[in-house]
Formats: C-alpha cells, sequence, structure tokens
C-alpha cells in the first residue's frame, strides 16, 4: 500500500502542523462543516466511515453530533492520524482511526459496512483516475441504501472563486484540482453509478467555493 503517493494535508508535510488553523481561517469551515454535519444527520445506528479524515475534524464533530453511532476515519497520512487521535482523545470521543486511501475504500468497510460515506476537502488532492476510482470504491464499500456525502472545492463558477480557488491550486497542484474546477465531482460520482446526485449547497470562501454534494446507492 506504501508504494502508493499522496498529496498530505496542506500539499507539505512541513505544514500539517498548522492546517487546522489555516483551513478555520481560508475556508469558512464552520459554515461548511456544519452545514455537512447537518445534511449527514448522523443516527445512533449509523456506521460511517469518513475518507481521508485528516485530523479528524469531521469525524470528531459526527461523533459529538451523535455519540452512539459508530465512527471511522481512513487516512494514508501516519502523521495527520496521529494528530487525529489525539484531539479525538482531548475531545474525549471515540472515533476508529487507521490508515488507508480512497482507493481501497471497499476493502477497508468490507469489515464495519458503512451506511454513511463521508469524505470533505479530499477530491480535489487526487489525481483524476484515482477519484474515479475512490468514488467507485465508495460505491463498493457502501450497503444499499447507503448514503454519500461530500464537500468540497466544486465548480468555480466566477472569476472571482477561480481566481481563489488558485492559491489551493498552488499547494495542492493543478492536475489534481482542475478537474474539480471544472466540475467533475458530480458528473463522476454519476458515472460511476450513484443515484440522486445533488449539488445541495455552494458556499463561497477566500480560497474558492466549497460544494456540497449528495447521493446514494441503490
Ligand atoms: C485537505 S485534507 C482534508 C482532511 C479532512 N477530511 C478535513 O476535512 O479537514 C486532505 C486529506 O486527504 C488525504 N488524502 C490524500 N490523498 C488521499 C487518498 N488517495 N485517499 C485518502 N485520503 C487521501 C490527505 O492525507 C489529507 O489528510
Amino acid at each position: 500500500m506504501q508504494s502508493r503517493s499522496y498529496v498530505p494535508a496542506l500539499g507539505d508535510h512541513r505544514l500539517s502542523p498548522f492546517y487546522d488553523a489555516t483551513i478555520a481561517l481560508m475556508t469558512c469551515e464552520r459554515t461548511w462543516r456544519r452545514a455537512l454535519v447537518r445534511q449527514i444527520a448522523p443516527e445512533p445506528r449509523d456506521v460511517i466511515l469518513d475518507i481521508g479524515c485528516g485530523t479528524g475534524s469531521l469525524a470528531i464533530q459526527l461523533k459529538r453530533a451523535c455519540p452512539s453511532a459508530s465512527i471511522y476515519g481512513v487516512d494514508p497520512d501516519p502523521d495527520i492520524l496521529t494528530r487525529a487521535e489525539e484531539k479525538a482523545r482531548d475531545a474525549d470521543v471515540l472515533v476508529h482511526f487507521s490508515q488507508g486511501y480512497a482507493q481501497d475504500a471497499g476493502t477497508i468497510a468490507a469489515r464495519i459496512r458503512p451506511n454513511k460515506l463521508v469524505s470533505s476537502l479530499v477530491l480535489h488532492q487526487i489525481p483524476l483516475a484515482g477519484k474515479r476510482m475512490a468514488l467507485l470504491a465508495a460505491l463498493d464499500a457502501l450497503r444499499p441504501g447507503g448514503e454519500l456525502h461530500i464537500a468540497d472545492y466544486g465548480l468555480q463558477a466566477s472569476p472571482l472563486m477561480r481566481l481563489a480557488f488558485r492559491q489551493v491550486q498552488t499547494l495542492d497542484g493543478y492536475g489534481t484540482t482542475q478537474p474539480n474546477a471544472d466540475g467533475v465531482v458530480p458528473e463522476l460520482m454519476e458515472d460511476v453509478g450513484f443515484a440522486g446526485v445533488e449539488e445541495t449547497q455552494v458556499i463561497p470562501t477566500p480560497t474558492g467555493s466549497i460544494s456540497l454534494y449528495r447521493a446514494h446507492k441503490h
């Protein structure tokens, strides 16, 4: 697994200690994370897998919103997972973190059979072919009737948002980010077989607009 590569949380491992503060400041984090948690609407018997969980912010908020839901987080970066584990300990919540890639979600989920799969700010860091593989793996990972919820930089509809998004593109690279800015994410979701694909919100931020998407598996 480790021969694969990935773009780290802020595009460079040396910046990871500043990840949470940067995201809070540069993405209107409170607005989109709250909207995403509301959309996911965790319930007591839910098994939720957070793909590319980073420092665990979403997973921890989901557990706080519904303490009896089972929450799992995977990320390929061992350093970021250590940060996530520390944050969950400090928040006094139980989240199960482990190392893994989005493209392997099917294998990761075989044991836990999630009914909700969630992911925030991850697909823009994965090359186009990998985005497709990740969404296919998400479909494979979910139980029938299960839901997919994504928040990520999406179609940058205005010149101002396209300009703002350049900051992310400079950090994370153009090859992985441009397809998101061109609006490829919902197209891919439909393409791989998700039903009811919807862009539910578009939130302008200082680093480009963040879209929330929802879909389900038949
Ligand atoms: C910008 S951070 C987002 C972290 C977190 N989801 C959040 O909302 O703050 C992107 C994360 O995706 C992870 N990542 C990059 N490529 C990945 C892949 N192929 N599969 C899963 N995670 C990946 C990175 O390690 C990083 O932690």
